[in-house]
């Protein structure tokens, strides 16, 4: 075994991917959530892919008693990957103080907690979204391009974490950090075990798009074609969503195993291609041979038009690339809804 991880929203989409990848390489895993936008099944899935059952608590993380609890019930937790968060953006302009609560509260405990329990790092999770739209001379996007002032309450949440870890670390807190900043996660395991559940009508294009092609929901709304782009619909860097959970193995190990001196770190975590929306339905129908219903619409507010990552500095300092291609990342997502149906969930 090589150490306990704490892994808070570990039920949830990104963070049951992380668990498996972090108990393959080896780690022991305790998982507190809340189950605010998951399901405790997620955890039999996790053990059906892995045969191990990680710890898992119920527990919210704007708790600070509760969260201490879990310190002094799983001694020795050596490493934190921060997941638990509401995400939603829309949700978010409607719900700002659940947002502000919810994804900087969290943080504020666990960030209290570490040196008391020693706690030697944190990994988390922060988005594109703190870089806005990107000027052309910022495309692709690396670590030092501009933040740019947050579209959504959400997106300002990540931003204040962003802040907060900075200063905690600038402080001279025991504890070292790397920030991750995630394009666009789609797919789901190649087993089918796990995937991404959406709450209600998904906001996300890949879950809309596979519940258009399996007949959830009529048609898939394309949000405009009119932008500056070759086919004229959106660009975005969509990464695997199993890629994107071998990148906090490799941070996690990174800061217990102290290969950098840094203590504070950034990383965008992209492929480095941009996909526009109708050439994701376009690799989609090629892959699955599944049509999927859909028509041009106007644009959604607030859409970011186009947006890369450059991927070299995690490529290069943190040894991590995304090696999964844009099809078998597809048919991972369909596998994952013929999957979700076959279980009568939906
Ligand atoms: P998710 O909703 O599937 O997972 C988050 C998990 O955290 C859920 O299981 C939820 O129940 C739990 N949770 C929420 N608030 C909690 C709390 N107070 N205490 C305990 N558990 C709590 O979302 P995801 O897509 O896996 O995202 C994980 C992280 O990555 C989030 O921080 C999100 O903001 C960030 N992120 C996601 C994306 C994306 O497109 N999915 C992109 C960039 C960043
Ligand atoms: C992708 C593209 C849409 C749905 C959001 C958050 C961001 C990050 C990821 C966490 C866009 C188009 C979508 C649909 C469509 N989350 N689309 N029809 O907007 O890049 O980012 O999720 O940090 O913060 O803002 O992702 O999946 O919503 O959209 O045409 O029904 O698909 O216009 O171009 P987005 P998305």
């Amino acid at each position: 075994m090589k150490g306990k991880i704490l892994v808070t929203g570990g039920a949830g989409y990104i963070g049951s991917h992380t668990t498996v990848e972090l108990q393959n390489a080896g780690y022991e895993v305790v998982i507190v959530d809340n189950l605010s936008n998951s399901n405790a099944d997620v955890i039999d899935g996790i053990q059906k892919i892995t045969g191990i059952r990680p710890a898992f608590e119920k527990v919210d993380c704007i708790d600070f008693a509760a969260l201490k609890g879990v310190f002094d019930k799983y001694p020795g937790i050596k490493g934190i990957i921060h997941f638990a968060a509401s995400k939603a953006v829309n949700e978010s302009v409607h719900k700002p103080l659940l947002y502000y609560r919810n994804n900087i509260v969290s943080l504020l405990n666990l960030l209290e907690l570490m040196p008391e329990y020693k706690v030697e790092g944190i990994v988390f999770s922060s988005s594109c979204t703190v870089y806005g739209q990107p000027s052309s001379e910022y495309l692709p996007v690396t670590e030092t391009a501009p933040i740019q002032p947050a579209l959504s309450p959400y997106g300002n949440t990540k931003q204040i974490d962003e802040e907060i870890i900075r200063d905690t670390i600038h402080s001279g807190a025991p504890f070292k950090s790397i920030v991750l900043r995630y394009f666009n996660p789609i797919g789901a395991h190649k087993t089918a075990e796990i995937g991404e559940l959406p709450n209600g009508v998904p906001q996300n294009l890949v879950p809309f798009l596979t519940q258009a092609a399996i007949g959830i929901r009529k048609e898939l709304s394309v949000f405009g074609d009119d932008y500056n782009t070759p086919d004229g619909s959106c660009i975005r860097d969509y990464i695997n969503v199993v890629d994107l959970a071998k990148a906090h193995v490799i941070s996690i190990d990174r800061i217990l195993e102290n290969k950098t001196d840094a203590k504070l770190e950034y990383f965008n975590l992209g492929t480095g291609n941009g996909v526009s929306v109708l050439g994701l339905i376009h690799a989609f129908e090629k892959t699955t041979g599944v049509k999927v219903p859909h028509k041009i619409v106007g644009r959604r507010e607030g859409d970011i038009e186009q947006i890369w990552a450059n991927p070299r500095y995690a490529n290069e300092v943190l040894g991590w690339k995304a090696v999964e291609s844009i099809e078998d990342t597809v048919q991972s997502a369909w596998n994952w809804q013929l999957k979700l149906r076959e279980r009568g969930v939906m």
